[in-house]
């Protein structure tokens, strides 16, 4: 199933999600329905408040489709471990048509839970330490945007709003 993208503006995407203690085949589900809506709206990660779901899970694959192994599910992930900078352009399926250039940590450590409940450890670089980043930030209730100037949060704020006047936000 294809889960609407949740857009900013909606107050799940700025709460701290859930723990996640039960891995049944409910969970594997909606793990599946993750990939799917991530796919369907041409992602590379999507974290479970972008589809109104307050659970502390994301999806990750950073080649699209392209390498099956590099689909990553993490369940209750925690940044252990970051090294270096990148500076790289970002963006967001929750904030449609912006993307701004944020310094990111380059190689990143993530301790998670798959899907069965076991806990891993995972180390990614470049595009991948930008996702654990990212996708963490999210279960956290933080936008990339948080970490971009507050001039330009503010001008992208405002843009949004014009946006949501109009009815098309
Ligand atoms: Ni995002």
């Amino acid at each position: 199933m294809i889960y609407p993208i949740v857009k900013f503006g909606d107050p799940v995407l700025e709460k701290s999600a859930v723990e996640v203690t039960t891995f049944d085949d409910e969970l594997k589900k909606l793990i599946e329905d993750m990939f799917e809506s991530m796919y369907a709206a041409r992602g590379v990660g999507l974290a479970a408040p972008q589809i109104g779901i307050s659970k502390r899970i994301a999806v990750v694959d950073v080649t699209f489709k392209e390498d099956p192994d590099a689909k990553m599910v993490l369940i209750n992930p925690v940044i252990t471990h970051k090294e270096g900078r990148q500076r790289s352009t970002e963006g967001c399926l929750s904030i449609p048509e912006f993307r701004e250039d944020v310094t990111r940590a380059k190689i990143v450590t993530v301790r998670a839970q798959n899907l069965n409940g076991k806990f891993f450890e995972h180390t990614g670089e470049d595009l991948l330490a930008r996702a654990f980043l990212h996708e963490t930030d999210h279960l956290n209730g933080k936008l990339y945007i948080s970490h971009v100037s507050a001039l330009k949060r503010d001008l992208i704020k405002r843009k949004i709003k014009k946006l949501v006047k109009a009815g098309e936000w």
